[in-house]
């Protein structure tokens, strides 16, 4: 079968008008305009397989929300090709809409002043949600989103997290395949997420729903998607499995050792750096280019009296920023590969 997601050298240009300040500059951008491009998305390829999780990350302004509006069929790619089950997603979008659904994490696509049900109501004939059907999904939205308590508040008198649970319900009251998730978990505390996620996590399991979620919060990302895509200045600079990324680009690992006794005087082998001493314990970080667990085991362990010690994963965000900095470059044969920058402009 045919991935549900293709995009293919997929290129999106902004083009800014540019003014100078005041009535002459309002007049002489009227008559003579000039223009800046902003390349947004710089020429990105990838597929996307019914049932997948995907983490599509990056840092603020490297191109998610607008990869996601193509994807949706609100922006048109400046060039290049995006198809959603077959279908350009612009030109039929009414046929698409159907078949996705969109949340975008800083604002609510709900009726500010009607209550939740009303809204739901509303949507469920637009899509024409059978009777039977609607009234089962609400029962079971009840039980997983704990909606029950906001189906008579209005959207208004919410708060952040209760909108984004609203904000769910509403969006996959229609059973959608495929569900865009853009920053669903900002400005949540952790009950919230937790519940969130798992919700997410839910619909993919049992209902085969495909998901792309772009964040910025690592949390979303390693409790729900095996494979991300990281996009940087508008390219795609990784495609793979999280457990490569951390495998690969784990570049720092923490031992800590615990002593029976005060810990006493030590030096470091070579590699190896401090990172916190406590009366009877040593966190140690360690370069794994240079060095490997065992070895700074067994230093240590010849020049303290150590009780217990303990290998910690590295930390996925501390991973993403190596990557960012260019630990990738330097790595770039283990990369599966991506797209080649497309040389033809916009203009
Ligand atoms: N409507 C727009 N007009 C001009 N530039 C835009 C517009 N939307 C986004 N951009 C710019 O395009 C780049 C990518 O933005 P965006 O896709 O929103 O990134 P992200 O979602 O990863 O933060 C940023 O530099 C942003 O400033
Ligand atoms: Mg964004």
């Amino acid at each position: 079968m045919p991935s549900i997601i293709r995009v293919e050298d997929a290129r999106k240009v902004y083009r800014i008008a540019q003014k100078d300040p005041g009535l002459k500059g309002a007049f002489k951008a009227l008559f003579r305009p000039r223009y800046t491009d902003k390349v947004a998305v710089d020429g990105i390829n990838f597929n996307i397989d019914e049932g997948e999780i995907v983490g599509y990350i990056g840092v603020n302004g490297a191109g998610k929300s607008t990869t996601i509006k193509m994807l949706t069929g609100i922006l048109v790619p400046t060039s290049g090709e995006v198809r959603v089950l077959e279908r350009d997603p612009h030109r039929d979008r009414v046929a698409n809409a159907r078949d996705i659904g969109v949340v975008f994490g800083q604002r609510t696509q709900l009726w500010w002043d009607l209550a939740l049900i009303e809204s739901l109501n509303t949507i469920s004939k637009l899509y024409e949600v059978p009777a039977a059907r609607y009234k089962q999904l609400l029962e079971e939205f009840n039980e997983t989103l704990n909606l029950k308590e906001l189906l008579h508040v209005p959207i208004r008198s919410m708060s952040l997290g209760q909108k984004m649970r609203a904000e769910l319900a509403a969006t996959l009251i229609h059973e959608p395949k495929i569900v865009y998730l853009d920053e669903p978990t900002i400005g949540l505390d952790l009950i919230v997420k937790e519940r969130i996620r798992e919700f997410i996590k839910q619909q993919n399991r049992e209902k085969r729903a495909t998901v792309i979620l772009t964040t910025h919060d690592l949390g979303d990302i390693e409790e729900l998607c095996k494979r991300v895509l990281i996009i940087d200045a508008g390219k795609l600079i990784y495609d793979g499995p999280l457990s490569t990324i951390r495998e690969r680009f784990g570049k720092y690992r923490t031992i800590t050792f615990e002593t029976a006794a005060k810990v006493g005087n030590y030096h470091l082998p070579e590699g190896v750096e401090m990172e916190v001493e406590e009366e009877r314990k040593l966190v140690l970080r360690f370069d794994r280019t240079i060095t490997t667990a065992s070895r700074v085991a067994a230093n240590l362990m010849q020049q303290i009296e150590v009780s217990d010690f303990s290998l910690t994963e590295p930390d996925l965000s501390s991973i993403i920023k190596q990557i960012y900095n260019g630990a990738l470059k330097q790595a770039e044969s283990l990369v599966e590969p991506v797209a080649a920058p497309v040389l033809e402009g916009a203009r």
